[in-house]
């Protein structure tokens, strides 16, 4: 079977990517296992191809219908659409991220149709679906209502996700991630980046200004975690998604606060001091919009777990930098 990832050179696309390698095999949309003979990893910047003869990079554009058809067959019976314009770029570019976060999804759900193969689809969407007045408590039922242009996009992706599988021309499987942290790296144009930078700077040795005030709530999800949700929820039987393939993942719900004490209790007053506060308004604005605090007894009935707390959190990516160093080191 080949597998196909867009966004594959992107920070879960990469973690997707090494694990499905390491897990060597997936369940089609009958439920019959299959050995990964190819992971095709498509993205605007060349993925890495991690050594391994099963990966083929393909680097360009997923609005592209010529690109995007010749990284889809009908031996694709899997495909992990990650591919996104982030939340605060598409914000900033209204056209971009239409191009890319709506149009291209629907691009690529026409591919499958014409096709007529039925893939399993895996879509990541975002809590940012979610805003405007909210319960204490968001349900999977809550009503969407997204205040930004990355959750309109998404929560339209959602729709499109689950009336194409109705009809039968993809079994999707949508997730709304919590906001991922600890991302390694850079800081990324997603009005969240501060989520993991105040913890991942600091431990660097760099200090950290965060653009909201600590008594923010936010719902989080290692990325160890993240990468088992995807392929736990490739792996469901469909039947057990019902009338709605859109699942809230379990995350961490914790205050600004909360992390800086958690990042104190791991390493120390030190390094907990080089964050400092000042709000940013438009930062604030987005971040607020998205609900702290969820009930996501459907998803643990589906087996999809969060992280502990967020000690563990921080501690499982003291431990994933360092193992990836020593890979770097290796290769
Ligand atoms: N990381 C989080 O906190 C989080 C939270 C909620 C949802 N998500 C979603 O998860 C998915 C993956 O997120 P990530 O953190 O890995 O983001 P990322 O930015 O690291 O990866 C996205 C990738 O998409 C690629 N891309 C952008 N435009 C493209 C195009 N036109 N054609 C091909 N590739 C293109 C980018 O180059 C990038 O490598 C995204 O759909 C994102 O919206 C992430």
């Amino acid at each position: 079977m080949k597998v196909l990832v867009t966004g594959g050179a992107g920070f879960l696309g990469q973690r997707l990517a090494r694990q499905l390698l390491t897990r060597g095999q997936l369940s089609d949309s009958r439920g019959r296992t299959h050995s990964i003979d190819q992971i095709v990893l498509v993205d605007v910047v060349p993925a890495h191809d991690f050594g391994d003869a099963r990966v083929r990079v393909v680097t360009g554009d997923i609005a592209d219908r010529a690109l995007l058809r010749q990284t889809i067959d009908t031996d694709t019976t899997s495909i992990f659409h990650l591919a996104a314009i982030v939340s605060g770029q598409a914000e900033a570019d209204f056209d971009l991220g239409m191009r890319i976060n709506l149009d291209a999804s629907r691009l690529l759900l026409d591919i499958c149709r014409e096709l007529g193969h039925r893939p399993k689809v895996v879509f990541t969407s975002s809590v940012a679906v979610y805003g405007g007045t909210l319960p204490d408590v968001v349900q999977d039922s809550t009503a969407l209502n997204p205040q930004s242009s990355y959750g309109t996009q998404k929560a339209i992706g959602e729709l499109l996700l689950n009336d194409y599988s109705r009809r039968g021309f993809v079994d999707g499987r949508v997730l709304r991630l919590p906001t991922i942290s600890v991302r390694p790296g850079k800081p990324n144009k997603a009005a969240s980046s501060f989520a993991s930078g105040i913890i991942r700077e600091p431990l660097h040795g760099e200090s950290s200004v965060c653009p909201v005030a600590p008594e923010l709530r936010l719902w989080l999800l290692s990325p160890r975690r993240a990468i088992e949700s995807l392929i736990a929820a490739h792996e469901l039987p469909a039947q057990s998604l019902g009338d709605s393939r859109t699942v809230n993942l379990p995350g961490v719900s914790v205050s600004v606060g909360q992390m800086v004490a958690a990042l104190e209790k791991v390493a120390g007053p030190e390094v907990a001091s080089r964050i400092s506060f000042a709000p940013d308004a438009a930062v604030e604005r987005i971040v607020k919009s998205w609900p702290g605090a969820w009930d996501v007894t459907r998803a643990r009935a589906l087996g999809l777990a969060a992280d502990a707390d967020f000690e563990t959190i921080i501690r499982a990516f003291i431990e994933d930098e360092s193992e990836d160093a020593l890979t770097a080191g290796k290769a």
